[in-house]
């Protein structure tokens, strides 16, 4: 089985409508990561973008593991090495290209892609 589709960031709790900026791709930090977190009332809805070698993932900040967000103090979404994306709460590690966790409890599984256009530079919910 496959990744799942990505879902629309519009369908998700206290997010905001489809072409939404979500980042300028220059002004990622160095290690790439950003979180955004959206609130509305007592909703909230936590996601990522990471940029790596090859391109930019844009995922839901929730580990299909146990609920938890990927990262805890930080904007820091992979692991050491650069290679994968990193669960601070077990250690799953997922291909940040499809989001498939490849090593720890939760392998075989995905996080869940959030879809998202690249226009000039910039990153936009679709
Ligand atoms: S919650 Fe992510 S590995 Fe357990």
């Amino acid at each position: 089985m496959g990744a799942p589709d990505p879902i629309d960031l519009s369908d998700l709790e206290a997010t905001p409508p489809t072409g939404t900026l979500l980042a300028i791709l220059g002004e990622l930090p160095e290690h790439g990561g950003k979180e955004i977190i959206f609130t509305e009332g007592r909703f909230r809805t936590s996601i990522f973008i990471q940029k790596t070698e090859g391109g930019v993932g844009v995922f839901l900040n929730f580990c299909p593991h146990a609920g938890t967000p990927l990262n805890m103090f930080n904007e820091k979404f992979m692991d050491l090495r650069g290679k994968y994306l990193l669960c601070r709460t077990h250690g799953a590690m997922f291909d940040p290209k499809d989001g498939k966790c490849v090593r720890g409890p939760c392998k075989g599984k995905y996080l869940r892609a959030i879809a998202h256009t690249i226009k000039d530079g910039a990153i936009y919910s679709a």
